[in-house]
């Protein structure tokens, strides 16, 4: 049997199982075009403000920006106003966009203190009508992304995972940490496990995937139906290949350094020359990761904020 075969969630069957996390900086078309190519079935955008899509800022916009060739999409949006869901929403009709997924797992102190993010776990009734609404408004598949908890003491992930398909959620992804935990300490997989046992539509379990060896003790021991990479896809497109093909050895140093080169020309034609330099300088270390020379190499290229001189530095460092 093939542990990562197809799944659906709602009217949306995907090719496999595996799916590439949102995440806030990093998610972005380019992230996205390389992780669709290296296997993934379905990659989340950034989260967007649910109110800030409605104001079509255009920072805002650039976080739901797809090509028509890279799908399917799916679209984060966090808030605590169920009508900014809503006319978010709304305003998507004519974009190449095809799930929706709900922020309940951010812990950034910004977004929580206005109720949004993992805030919304403290909050189940506010949680049933921002599902409630979503789901009146479109007929597209709907996720949830939910923690744990909010902490070790209030651990809620089963009720509010029961609370989202009650009212009309296609799927739950639960990433094993409370809101406390932020980022720190081991994703803890019983979690998924619960909440597996709890609901019936598909599960998407996430945390600390780093490898084919994870994903697989992730599926048999949580019985989750999918999987959710973040971190470790960042400068590493690769690693949703090499789920899925276990005779697939990783790319040498060579591709490595083409990819990044293209990672960096597709965030210049993203988001102009500047800030994809800026950008890039997050991502390098991962593409870099384990190379001879690259804690020197990343001290140099940190100094850099031309493009071209960033780029040549790449490439010396790469194919010199
Ligand atoms: C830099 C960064 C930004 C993130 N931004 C988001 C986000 O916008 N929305 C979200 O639901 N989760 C976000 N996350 C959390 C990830 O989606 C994921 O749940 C978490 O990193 C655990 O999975 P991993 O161990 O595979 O990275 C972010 C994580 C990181 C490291």
């Amino acid at each position: 049997m093939n542990p990562f075969e197809s799944i659906k969630i709602g009217n949306l069957a995907l090719r496999n199982n595996l799916i590439a996390a949102p995440m806030a900086g990093l998610s972005s078309l380019p992230y996205r075009i390389l992780a669709m190519e290296m296997g993934c079935a379905l990659a989340i955008s950034e989260m967007v403000s649910a109110e800030g899509a409605i104001k079509g800022r255009k920072k805002t916009k650039r976080f739901f920006d797809n090509d028509d060739k890279i799908r399917p999409f799916g679209v984060q949006l966090f808030g605590a106003k169920p009508e900014a869901y809503v006319e978010a929403i709304e305003s998507f009709v004519d974009e190449p966009i095809d799930l929706i997924d709900i922020n309940m797992g951010c812990p950034v102190k910004k977004v929580c203190k206005k109720g949004a993010g993992s805030a919304l776990m403290r909050n189940p009734k506010l949680v049933a009508e921002i599902v409630t609404a979503c789901r009146k408004t479109t007929k597209l598949p709907l996720t949830v992304k939910i923690r744990a908890g909010w902490d070790n003491t209030s651990i809620n992930c089963v009720e509010i995972a029961k609370i989202a398909e009650e009212n009309g959620a296609d799927a739950v992804s639960v990433h094993g940490r409370t809101r406390q935990q932020e980022f720190r300490g081991k994703a803890n997989w019983s979690y998924i496990t619960r909440v597996k046992k709890a609901v019936s539509i598909p599960v998407i379990g996430n945390g600390d995937i780093k490898t084919r060896d994870d994903a697989l003790r992730m599926l048999s021991e949580t019985k989750c139906d999918g999987i959710m990479i973040g971190r470790a896809a960042v400068g590493n497109p690769w690693i949703f290949k090499k789920i899925l093909d276990e005779n697939f050895e990783g790319p040498d140093i060579k591709e490595r350094g083409e990819t990044a080169l293209r990672h960096l020309e597709m965030l210049r034609k993203f988001i102009g020359d500047s800030r994809s330099v800026m950008s890039m300088k997050a991502i390098l270390p991962w593409y870099t990761k384990g190379i001879p020379g690259v804690r020197a190499f990343m001290g140099e290229v940190q100094r850099k904020t031309r493009l071209r001189e960033f780029r040549e530095k790449v490439e010396e460092f790469f194919f010199e």
